[in-house]
């Protein structure tokens, strides 16, 4: 364990089926590597009963799901820094009782303090208002936020505002596991420390760029997220295309969080509104039956945008992602122009799994022949790196935010402008079925 100010996580859903998937996991690691400041508590609120001991089930369960053992060893030292409150969203007076725990709690420790709302935005309401009420908002308190932030571009502004009536930009958090994953993050170090592409970035020299994630899981029982959801709000405006921005926003004059902040927000800004007729949306076909009724929700898109800026103009940007499908994988491949479609070269940022970068090249084949073959030099950051995998990303969110470092978190524009972007595409879509494939299970393509 760090000496850095020990904080209290305090999280909202912890019962919910992302905490049990990623959050809980990642406490559970992040305690086990000893990464997290000495002192460090987590309180799980739940609206009905639950248990210190019913919380540890849930953690034990949920490193079980993902086929890991625990240690005896990192779990009495979380049994040792949970607890539980019962919290009713609507009721101030168990804000009140989370107070004089965090207060209790800070007679011992200068804790500083970070709510993770591990909820959809439709339940944030109460609970901002309530933590306004109770002052946990003061400086020492930081709010972390999962995504969606909000449905649409209205419900998005509203949530901005809400969140902004308590908390000051530098005290929230947007999450975008996304950002932290390594290959992600390798992004702009990669543009900024290999000279050689630098002059080949951009439209007189790359043909397209396409960032894809595919996953052959389907919404896994979680029905009433998803059907406010879709694979557009899911994936696309929020890990997408923030991964589109890593790739072709200017290198920021700095690494500061300001600075990337800023040059994100101009590429998102020159990003011209989707169009309906650049797009297309598919369902799985067992979607329907697990759902239980005629949904028009889509588990699958894939659609082409274009920047205004300079650099950009004229080149396809695609975005890409599908549950259902036949493979997981996440990566960016940025094709480069050539004079014969059968010399093209490409390079791809594998993000998942088994992160990599490969460059595509034509080599001749070897012997008395000219014959040319695509092949790759293909890197594996299992094979460079014997560390790879320290720390996964839900890992990387929890402790940038203990430390305070905005980097990998979206701010307010950025999700207003992704928002806007895409409004067109939700507005078009909405309530029917127009244009909307069904395509079938463990699909390697929707056509
Ligand atoms: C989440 C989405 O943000 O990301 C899920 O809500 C999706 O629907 C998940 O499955 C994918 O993340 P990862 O890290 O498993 O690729």
């Amino acid at each position: 364990m760090t000496n850095q100010s020990a904080p209290v996580i305090v999280i909202f859903g912890i019962t919910g089926d992302l905490s049990k998937r990623k959050l809980l996991p990642a406490v559970y690691h992040l305690f086990h590597k000893k990464l997290l400041p000495t002192g460090t508590q987590i309180i799980g609120t739940s609206r009905s009963p639950l248990s210190k001991a019913d919380l540890m089930h849930l953690i034990e369960g949920s490193l079980n799901d993902r086929d890991e053992a625990c240690e005896d060893e990192a779990l009495n030292q979380l049994n040792a820094s949970i607890d539980t409150v019962q919290i009713d969203p609507e009721k101030l007076s168990d804000f009140q009782k989370l107070k004089d725990k965090l207060d209790d709690l800070d007679n011992n420790a200068n804790h500083s303090r970070l709510f993770y709302m591990s909820i959809p935005p439709s339940a944030y309401g109460p609970i901002i208002s309530n933590l306004k009420a109770t002052g946990l908002n003061s400086e020492a308190n930081r709010i972390l936020l999962e995504k969606p932030f909000g449905y649409n571009l209205t419900s998005a502004t509203e949530a901005v505002k809400l969140v902004g009536s308590a908390y000051q930009a530098e005290q929230i958090y947007r999450i975008d596991h996304y950002l932290a994953k390594e290959t992600a993050q390798n992004l702009l170090s990669f543009r900024l420390h290999n000279p050689i592409f630098v002059p080949l970035w951009n439209n007189g020299h790359i043909d397209s760029v396409h960032v894809r994630q595919f996953e052959t899981l389907g919404i896994e029982g979680r029905v009433n997220f998803y059907e406010q959801t879709g694979a557009l709000r899911d994936m696309i405006q929020s890990h997408l295309m923030q991964i589109l921005a890593l790739t072709l926003m200017d290198v920021p004059e700095n690494m500061t969080s300001k600075a990337i902040h800023a040059a994100k927000l101009k590429f998102f800004a020159s990003l011209q509104e989707a169009r309906p007729t650049k797009a297309i949306r598919g369902q799985y076909q067992t979607y329907r039956q697990e759902v239980g009724k005629d949904s028009n929700v889509e588990t699958y898109v894939k659609l082409e945008l274009s920047s205004q800026l300079t650099a950009w103009q004229g080149v396809p940007l695609l975005l890409e992602h599908g549950k259902g499908m036949n493979r997981t994988l996440a990566d960016i491949t940025i094709a480069f122009k050539s004079a014969g479609e059968r010399r093209r070269n490409s390079l791809t940022f594998q993000i998942q799994p088994n992160e990599g970068i490969s460059l595509n090249l034509l080599i001749k084949e070897p012997g008395l022949t000219n014959n040319m073959t695509h092949t790759a030099l293909d890197l594996k950051y299992k094979d460079v790196f014997k560390s790879a995998h320290t720390v996964d990303a839900y890992e990387r969110v929890l402790m940038d935010a203990v430390r305070g470092d905005q980097s990998l978190f979206a701010s307010d524009e950025e999700v207003l402008t992704t928002w806007r972007i895409l409004q067109p595409l939700l507005d078009t879509w909405a309530d029917n079925d127009e244009g909307l494939r069904i395509y079938p299970n463990a699909a390697e393509k929707v056509r």
